[in-house]
């Protein structure tokens, strides 16, 4: 087998623990998929749980290889894999345990991995599992956004945000939105109107929402409260302890948590392919330059232009 490097740490904690090592991918289960990667793509999560945040989660079994989102090529397939053959085009994202998509190889389970449509590139097609996935999942499972619905998106420039406003407006729903002062432009050319900032008062918000979507995790819960629509629901991305307990409670707040569904990954890849969702992309680094560039990007705060994507050499 050709060169198999990836991003991995030995311990939980800062970045300086990252180092890029050969490896062995560990042997296929009967629903593994071993890709080839030719992208992935860096989620603030990435950083959260190298740091060991979710050790509750991800246990202590070391070395841990880094990232999530990839796509590739199928090398092989577990025996229970029918979907998907070697050679197939795929997107996708590693399990929260399984991790490791900053790599030439990464094995993950079938239920997270989907065709890529053929005219999408492989760096375009990387930056979608984890942030559409879970603005699709925020918008329509939990959402329940309807086509001709209004829907607000706290944070609407970032990766969810932004999937989530693309999403809407492709299924019919009428889009408003906050982003960081400067930026209304840019939030104008995705059609989200009105455009807000962060600290926006709602009572100067004159609309009500079907769905209010924190995308930030940042959104008071009193201000999406103001602009709800009657039977409307407010999603957030932010599965803090309070969060989780409001939740749980009867009433319009819930909390998503973004799940591996075949069916939901296979409609974000095809909006994506019919061109319908796009996220940019800031940096583009070969593998071995990837940690500097991880690095960087924790350090001065995420999305300010993009997805950081990584390319195996
Ligand atoms: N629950 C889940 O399953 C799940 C899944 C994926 C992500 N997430 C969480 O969702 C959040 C967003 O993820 P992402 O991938 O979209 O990250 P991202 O691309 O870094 O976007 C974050 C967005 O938040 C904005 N922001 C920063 N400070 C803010 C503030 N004080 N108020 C409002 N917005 C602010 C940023 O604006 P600027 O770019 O202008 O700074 C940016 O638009 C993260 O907290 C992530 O951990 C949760």
């Amino acid at each position: 087998m050709p060169a198999t490097q990836r991003i991995q740490y030995h311990q939980y904690g800062a970045p300086e623990v990252l180092r890029l090592e050969d490896f062995e991918p560990r042997q296929l289960g009967p629903d593994d998929v071993l890709v080839r990667v030719r992208a992935a793509a860096a989620n603030p999560m990435d950083f959260g749980i190298r740091s060991g945040k979710m050790k509750m989660v991800t246990g202590r079994c070391f070395p841990r290889g880094m990232g999530y989102d990839f796509a590739g090529v199928v090398d092989a397939v577990g025996e229970n894999v029918t979907r998907l053959h070697v050679g197939d085009e795929v997107l996708g994202a590693a399990s929260i345990k399984g991790s490791g998509a900053f790599a030439d190889v990464v094995v993950a389970d079938q239920a997270g991995i989907v065709h890529k449509p053929a005219g999408l590139p492989f760096d375009a097609a990387a930056t979608i599992p984890i942030a559409a996935g879970t603005a699709y999942q925020a918008l329509f499972t939990v959402g329940k956004l309807q086509p001709g619905e209004t829907v607000f998106v706290h944070a609407s420039l970032g990766a969810v945000g932004r999937s989530a406003v693309q999403l809407a407006s492709t299924h019919g729903a009428i889009v408003a939105g906050s982003c960081r002062p400067g930026s209304e432009p840019e939030a104008r050319t995705l059609g989200i109107d009105p455009i807000a900032d962060f600290d926006f008062n709602p009572t100067t918000i004159t609309r009500r929402f079907d769905t209010v979507l924190d995308a930030a995790g940042t959104l008071p819960i009193k201000k999406a409260r103001r602009m709800l629509a009657r039977g409307g629901r407010i999603v957030s991305v932010k599965p803090s302890p309070a969060n989780m307990f409001r939740s749980a409670l009867p009433g319009p707040f819930h909390v998503v948590i973004g799940k591996f569904v075949t069916a939901d990954l296979e409609a974000v890849a095809r909006a994506a392919g019919d061109g319908h969702l796009r996220l940019p992309i800031a940096h583009t680094v070969p593998l071995a330059q990837a940690i500097p560039a991880l690095t960087q990007l924790e350090q001065n705060g995420f999305a300010k232009r993009g997805k950081l994507v990584i390319v195996p050499g």
